[in-house]
């Protein structure tokens, strides 16, 4: 039986925005378990564009449905479905939610507390889920020293905030008015990158002991100097290559510090 149809928004070929058409679709009846939602707001995170362009490290088929992240109101319920109608809910993780509708199993939507907009749900599950993975990769024990850079984004902010509620001694890099922002998050101590050396910031704010773990998502731009900031058997977080590529990795530059370097993937 056919029900409902939707607009969903679509990568017909690797590009820009210019690649992405609209097209309707029908959508099947709900299945047990399965909840219809109106689709409020879309994130469109860097891996999306990366997705969109053909250049991200998990190749996607083209055409396909745009925006894995979103937010908005239960319409219809399933059978065994505990959500009611009406509630306010975001995901992570669901293909096509770029549309006016989807359907999607109850188990991955997640209701949204009143204090969070519509908007705020459609951009907190990614950055959110990757955050709290970060904060469990390495061991870091209370009063531990660790540098976050791109610490005011929508990653690194919430990174900052749970790594500080852990007693972990948080050094944030930004830029410009961002930095209050790290600030307020919990950061023992804020870094702007515009007006300051990073590497000779970090000695200082560290009186030298340097870091028990680097969160680098920049990349090329960053890799040398994030090395070079760690502490012995430190370990350095890649996670996203805003610059770039980091480099081939030689483990003779992690032989003074007994230094470790891991890519963090976001779902192991
Ligand atoms: N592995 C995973 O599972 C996973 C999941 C989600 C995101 N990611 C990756 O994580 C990264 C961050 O995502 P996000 O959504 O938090 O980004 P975002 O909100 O856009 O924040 C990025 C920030 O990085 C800083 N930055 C940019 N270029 C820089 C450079 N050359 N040197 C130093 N800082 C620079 C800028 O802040 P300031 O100017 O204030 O320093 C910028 O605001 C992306 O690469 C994304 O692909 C990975």
């Amino acid at each position: 039986m056919l029900r409902v149809g939707r607009r969903v928004a679509r990568a017909v070929r690797p590009g820009g925005p210019e690649v992405v058409e609209v097209g309707f679709e029908e959508l099947p009846a709900l299945a047990d378990g399965e909840v219809l939602v109106d689709v409020a707001a879309a994130g469109l995170n860097h891996a999306e564009t990366l997705i969109r362009s053909g250049s991200y490290v998990v190749r996607v088929p083209f055409p396909y449905a745009v925006g894995g992240e979103g937010s908005g109101r239960v319409r219809e319920v399933g059978r065994g479905v505990a959500l009611q109608p009406g509630t306010r809910v975001c995901w992570g993780a669901i293909p096509g939610s770029c549309a006016t509708s989807l359907v999607a199993p109850a188990a991955m939507l997640v209701p949204l507390p009143d204090a969070l907009s519509l908007d705020d749900g459609a951009c907190l599950p990614v950055a959110g889920l990757t955050a709290g993975g970060l904060a469990r990769v390495w061991p870091l024990e209370s009063g531990a020293t660790a540098l976050v850079w791109a610490a005011a984004g929508a990653v690194g902010r919430m990174l900052v905030a749970l790594l500080a509620n852990r007693g972990v001694r948080v050094i944030g890099i930004a830029s410009g008015r961002r930095v209050e922002g790290v600030r307020a998050a919990g950061a023992a101590h804020v870094i702007d990158r515009a007006v300051e050396d990073v590497g000779e910031a970090v000695l200082a704010r560290t009186e030298g002991r340097l870091c028990a773990a680097v969160f680098d998502p920049i990349g090329a731009a960053t890799y040398q100097t994030s090395l070079r900031l760690l502490a012995p058997r430190g370990c350095l977080i890649s996670y996203g290559e805003l610059s770039g590529p980091i480099p081939p990795i030689d483990p003779r530059d992690l032989f003074d510090r007994s230094a470790f370097v891991t890519r963090f993937s976001g779902t192991r």
